[in-house]
């Protein structure tokens, strides 16, 4: 869920049979380091790897691991996360059966102006074409935005999961959806007692909500991955993201100092991030970090973004037990739904964290 991504309408052709002007990246944000294979054997650096199988008996020790890694990366992943690996293999099968499909039963589940649930090979993100293809889903089968963004309170619109006919096998993604949400828990109570606070102090913010995401990736295999990226440099809307990647890497994290450096693939990991929402509860103690996606010429990578947001009604802003008279707020609050409506309405423009910054 980039800042900015936006929509292009489909056409009749597979877009990445060929390859145009619309994937070009300007020259100061193409990759530095594009790949041969999809694998690479040096890393020079590594977002930190936590451990949460002793999450039990060793709670204090991992809040602190996640504290750090917050703060000091924004990005880590996590190991032993309790989500079953015959869960996350029926996953990947079932998205591979869908993006190997003919384009014309993909669109059969096509992401509309009306819907924002379903299958898109036409983003835009920073206003460059993403060499992808997605299929967004909602855990728990709906996406609940409010009807306005404007008016005080005109109730809710509901938007449901599509699913294509051709393949209903692929609903095993809600049982995955349905294990994700529940380490998205973990992760956020652990991330809010890093930050000195009860851990289901956000808790009902989440409780009954219905705008997170779910996103299957699809990069196909590029044939000019120096010019162009999966997704272009952005930030991460939500509270965190959870994100599973295969065994072909690609996914570059922006480090302090400015270097883009590769998330080594871990099968058996989570990449989990802090979002823009954990970064306004936070008052910015914890940062939501830019990265990006970079393709390659001889395998095809997928990727799993699980992306946990608050409900529509929830009315964002610092946690005040976190802010003082010496740490002043740095955002006003503002109305989630609301935001995420207008982001929609004005077809994902870049909008930033709304009127936020006092
Ligand atoms: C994203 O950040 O949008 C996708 C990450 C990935 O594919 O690794
Ligand atoms: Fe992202």
């Amino acid at each position: 869920l980039a800042s900015d991504d936006r929509e292009l309408s489909g056409s009749g052709l597979n877009p990445f049979d060929g390859f145009d002007a619309s994937f070009v990246v300007p020259p100061e944000h193409r990759p530095s380091r594009h790949l041969a294979t999809g694998s690479s054997e040096s890393f020079a650096r590594d977002i930190p790897v936590i451990d949460l199988a002793s999450l039990g008996y060793e709670r204090k020790s991992i809040v602190q691991q996640v504290g750090r890694a917050c703060e000091e990366w924004g990005f880590f992943q996590v190991v032993n996360h309790g989500v079953p690996q015959t869960i996350v293999q029926g996953l990947k099968d079932e998205a591979k059966k869908f993006f190997d499909s003919p384009r014309g039963m993909k669109l059969q589940v096509k992401r509309t102006a009306d819907n924002p649930l379903g299958f898109n090979d036409g983003e835009l993100t920073k206003n460059v074409r993403d060499w992808k293809e997605v299929y967004d889903m909602a855990p728990g089968g709906f996406f609940e935005l409010p009807a306005d963004f404007e008016a005080d309170d005109t109730g809710s619109v509901i938007h449901r999961n599509q699913w294509p006919s051709f393949l209903p096998s692929l609903r095993a993604c809600e049982d995955y959806m349905e294990a994700a949400e529940k380490l998205a828990f973990t992760l956020l109570e652990l991330m809010v007692e890093s930050m000195g606070l009860p851990p289901c102090r956000t808790h009902k913010h989440f409780e009954s909500s219905r705008t997170s995401l779910f996103r299957m990736n699809h990069y196909p295999v590029c044939p000019a991955p120096e010019l162009a990226l999966g997704v272009s440099r952005h930030k991460d809307t939500v509270a965190l993201t959870i994100l599973l990647q295969g065994d072909v890497e690609g996914l570059e994290v922006k480090c302090q100092d400015g270097e883009w450096i590769t998330v080594k693939p871990n099968p058996e990991a989570f990449v989990i991030n802090v979002g823009d929402v954990m970064q306004v509860y936070s008052n910015d103690k914890y940062q939501s970090i830019e990265h990006r996606v970079v393709v390659n010429k001889n395998v095809e990578r997928y990727s799993f973004p699980y992306f946990f947001s608050p409900g529509h009604w929830v009315d964002l802003g610092p946690i005040p037990e976190l802010t003082s008279d010496q740490c002043l707020p740095k955002y006003k609050s503002f109305n989630w739904g609301k935001y995420l409506k207008r982001r929609f309405d004005s077809n994902y423009k870049d909008l930033g964290v709304p009127n936020l910054q006092i």
